[in-house]
C-alpha cells in the first residue's frame, strides 16, 4: 500500500482524526480508504488485553505472567529475554493485538520508584541491551513494541507534572542511553513518551528529544505514541513529532483543527506524521495473515519458569545453608503466606491475569518428600490482626525444625504504578517476625518476593541465607522450590545495587522534588557509579549473586594492547567451574578511564556474558569493545568524546568482585 497516495486522498478531518486514538486501546480506521484500526495492549511482562468493561471496570483476558523486568534483568540473559518476547508476541497474535506496550527502560534512579519492578536496571548499558532483546523477540513475530517511557520518568510521585531537571551529560549517558541502544539495535515500531517534563518541557512536546535526537540522530523510523493522557496541547505535540495521542480525547481533534486554521500547524507536518504512522499501521496489518490462532500455554509456562529459574538471586548463603541438605535437615519449617500465595508481579497497568500460579509450598512438599524431609507450614506472621495467634504457631514450628524457610516480601499494593514506596524496608511486623524466628532457629533462610531493592540491615546479620525471588511471574513458585532444593543452581545477579539504607542512596536529598521540579543533582553518579566512585559501603553490590558452585577466572587477553579510537578491541578470558555442581556464571566487563580530564565514574559496565559450565569445565569468554565503551558525553563539543590515554579493563563476578584487570591504550590523534 502506497501510504503517500493514500494520504493525498484523505480529507483534512480524516487526517486529523487519525492522529488520536478511537478509544482506550484502538486507533481510528477509515473504511472508505481501507485504513485499518490498530489494537494495542499492555505489557510488558504479559499480555493485558482488555476484553470488556463491566461496572466501569476493565476485564482482562488471562495470559502467561512472565517475570517482571527487574527479574528478567537479574537473568542478565539476552537470549532468554528474547525468547520470552517471542512467547509474548504469540499471545498477542492469538488475541489479535498489533502492538504490545513495552518494554519499560527507565533507569532506577531511586529504589523508591513504584514502577522499578517494571524497569530493568540502574545501568543504562544493561537496560538497553535487555530492552533490545525484548524488542527483537516480540518483533521477530511481527508484533510491534512500544519502548517507554521516553524520558527521565524515574519516579511515580507527581509524574504528570514534575519536571526532571537533568544536566545534559547525565541525560545522554544515563537516562537516554538505554533508549538509544534499544532504538539503534532493535528498531521498535513505536516509542512512548513520558508524562513528566524534561528540563521544563513535557515529554509529549519535547522536539529536541522526539525529533532531533530520537529520529534524526538515532534513526528511529516508527511512530511516537503518547503515554495515556500525556498530551496537554495536541498541536504542540504534533509539532514536536508525536504522531499518535492515546487514548481518545475529543479535545485533540478540535485543537488540531483550530491550530491548522490559525496556520500554527502545516499540511507538511500533518502529512509527515501520517506517513510515519500509517507505515506502521500497514506493517501491522500485513502481518495479520501470518498470525497463530492459539499458542501452547504449557510451553509458555515452561519458558516463564526457565526465566524465573535464571532470575532468582542468592544474596547470602552462610555455611552453605542452601541447597536444603537432607543429611542435616529432617524437619523443615516453611513460614509465611507468600509460600502459598506468591506475589508474582507488581501493580498498575502492567498487571496481568495469570493463566495459573505455581505454589512454592506445593513444590517444596513434593521435593521434600523425595528426600525424606518432613515439612511443616505456618501461615502468615505478617498480618497484624492475626499476628499473636499465627506468630505463636510459627515460632513453635521454628523452634522444632532443623531449618526454617521464611517467605516475605512486598505486595503489589506496595510496589505499583501511580505512586512510590515510602520506605525500602519491609513492613515492621515482618522485620520483627524475621528477628523472632531467627532467634529461635539459627538455620533461617529468608525468601524475598519484591520488585526492587530492600534495606535488610536490621535482620540480614541474623539469618544464614537470603534468596531474592523478585516478582517471578506465574511459574516462580516451582522455580523457587527447585532452587531451594538444588534441583537447579541459582544464577541470577542483581541489576541494581542494594543500599544499606535509603539515606545512602545518591538521590536521597533531592527525591521527590518540590512538586514542580525534581532536581537530578547526583548527575551521572547513579547506582554503582556513585557507590563505587565515592567508596560507599553497600548491602549487596550491583552484579552480585551467589551460586552453589565456584568459578575461577584466568587468562585475560586484550588485543591490540594499544588502539585507535575507532578500532575494535577484543577482550578474552577463561572461566572454569571449580565446584561440584553445573552452573552459570555472569561475567561482567567494566571500563575505567585512567586519563580523564572530567569526572568519570570509577567503573562502567560495557559488556556481560552468561556462561554455563559443568563441574571442571573451562570456557573462553570473548567481548568486543568499540568506541562507545570509552566515550563520555562532552558538553563542550555536544557530542560523544574519547580522550587519548590509558583505560583499565576490569572483569569480574560483580561490580565489587573484580577478578582480572588489564590496560588498553587508546589513541585519538
Ligand atoms: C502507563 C503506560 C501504559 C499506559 C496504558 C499509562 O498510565 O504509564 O505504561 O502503557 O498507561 O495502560
Amino acid at each position: 500500500m502506497d501510504v503517500k497516495s493514500l494520504i493525498e486522498k484523505m480529507t483534512l478531518d480524516e487526517k486529523l482524526h487519525l492522529l488520536t486514538g478511537k478509544n482506550n486501546w484502538e486507533t481510528v480506521s477509515v473504511e472508505r480508504l481501507g485504513i485499518p484500526s490498530l489494537f494495542v495492549s499492555d505489557g510488558p511482562n504479559g499480555l493485558r488485553k482488555v476484553a470488556a468493561i463491566v461496572d466501569g471496570k476493565e476485564v482482562t483476558l488471562k495470559s502467561t505472567c512472565f517475570p517482571t523486568a527487574s527479574a528478567m534483568a537479574a537473568t542478565w540473559n539476552t537470549e532468554l529475554v528474547q525468547e520470552t518476547g517471542e512467547c509474548l508476541a504469540e499471545e498477542c497474535q492469538a488475541e489479535n493485538v498489533d502492538i504490545l506496550l513495552g518494554p519499560g527502560v527507565n533507569i532506577k534512579r531511586t529504589p523508591l520508584c513504584g514502577r522499578n519492578f517494571e524497569y530493568f536496571s540502574e545501568d543504562p548499558y544493561l537496560a538497553g541491551e535487555l530492552a533490545a532483546a525484548y524488542i527483537k523477540g516480540v518483533q521477530s513475530k511481527e508484533v510491534g513494541t512500544s519502548l517507554k517511557h521516553y524520558a527521565a520518568n524515574n519516579q511515580e510521585y507527581d509524574r504528570h507534572h514534575i519536571s526532571s531537571e537533568v544536566d545534559i551529560r547525565a541525560l545522554r549517558e544515563i537516562y537516554l542511553k538505554p533508549f538509544e541502544i534499544a532504538v539503534k539495535k532493535a528498531k521498535p515500531w513505536t516509542v512512548m513518551c513520558s508524562y513528566n517534563r524534561i528540563n521544563g518541557v513535557y515529554g509529549s512536546e519535547h522536539k529536541v528529544l522526539l525529533d532531533d535526537i530520537l529520529r534524526k540522530e538515532w534513526g528511529f523510523d516508527g511512530f511516537v505514541v503518547s503515554d495515556w493522557g500525556a498530551v496537554w496541547d495536541r498541536a504542540k505535540s504534533l509539532k514536536a513529532s508525536l504522531e499518535l495521542a492515546m487514548p481518545y480525547n475529543e479535545n485533540h481533534f478540535r485543537v488540531l483543527k483550530k491550530a491548522y486554521e490559525d496556520g500554527k500547524i502545516t499540511d507538511e507536518e500533518i502529512d509527515t506524521a501520517l506517513e510515519r504512522y500509517l507505515t506502521i499501521v500497514f506493517r501491522a496489518y500485513n502481518a495479520r495473515c501470518k498470525r497463530v490462532k492459539e499458542y501452547d500455554k504449557e510451553k509458555h509456562h515452561e519458558v516463564a519458569k526457565k526465566a524465573a529459574l535464571e532470575a532468582i538471586t542468592l544474596l547470602k548463603n552462610d555455611d552453605d545453608i542452601l541447597p536444603v541438605n537432607k543429611s542435616k535437615v529432617k524437619k523443615l519449617a516453611i513460614i509465611g503466606e507468600f509460600a502459598t500465595m506468591p506475589v508474582i508481579q507488581g501493580g498498575g497497568s502492567a498487571h496481568v491475569q495469570p493463566a495459573k500460579v505455581d505454589s512454592p509450598l506445593d513444590k517444596i512438599k513434593e521435593l521434600a518428600q523425595k528426600e525424606g524431609i518432613e515439612v511443616d507450614y505456618a501461615i502468615s506472621i505478617s498480618i497484624p490482626s492475626h499476628s499473636q495467634y499465627n506468630q505463636n504457631s510459627a515460632l513453635t514450628l521454628a523452634e522444632k525444625a532443623d531449618q526454617v524457610i521464611m517467605f516475605v516480601g512486598n505486595r503489589n499494593t506496595i510496589e505499583s504504578e501511580g505512586y512510590d514506596r515510602t520506605s525500602i524496608r519491609l513492613a515492621p511486623d515482618v522485620e520483627n517476625a524475621i528477628l523472632q524466628v531467627a532467634r529461635r532457629n539459627p538455620n533461617t533462610v529468608v525468601v524475598v518476593q519484591a520488585g526492587s531493592a530492600i534495606d535488610m540491615s536490621c535482620w540480614i546479620g541474623k539469618v544464614k541465607g537470603v534468596l531474592f525471588a523478585w516478582y517471578l511471574g506465574q511459574a516462580g513458585g516451582s522455580a523457587i522450590a527447585e532452587i531451594l532444593f538444588g534441583v537447579h543452581n541459582p544464577c541470577g545477579k542483581t541489576a541494581e545495587t542494594f543500599p544499606i539504607c535509603l539515606e545512602d542512596t545518591p538521590s536521597y536529598e533531592t527525591y521527590p522534588g518540590d512538586g514542580i521540579v525534581s532536581w537530578y543533582k547526583e548527575s551521572i553518579m547513579v547506582g554503582y557509579r556513585y557507590y563505587d566512585t565515592f567508596e560507599k559501603p553497600v548491602l549487596f553490590p550491583f552484579g552480585h549473586g551467589l551460586s552453589y558452585t565456584q568459578f575461577e577466572y584466568s587468562d585475560l587477553k586484550i588485543t591490540p594492547g594499544a588502539a585507535n579510537e575507532n578500532d575494535e578491541i577484543t577482550v578474552s578470558l577463561s572461566v572454569k567451574n571449580t565446584g561440584k555442581m553445573q552452573g552459570k556464571e555472569i561475567v561482567q566487563l567494566y571500563v575505567r578511564d585512567m586519563c580523564s580530564h572530567v569526572l568519570r565514574p570509577y567503573k562502567e559496565l560495557k559488556g556481560f556474558a552468561k556462561v554455563e559450565l559443568k563441574p571442571g569445565e573451562k570456557k573462553e569468554v570473548t567481548f568486543k569493545l568499540n568506541r562507545d565503551a570509552f566515550a563520555y558525553y562532552s558538553t563542550a563539543v555536544n557530542d560523544w568524546h574519547v580522550e587519548s590515554g590509558d583505560y583499565k579493563i576490569l572483569v569480574g563476578s560483580s561490580s565489587r568482585d573484580i577478578r582480572l584487570s588489564g590496560i588498553i591504550k587508546i589513541n585519538t590523534d
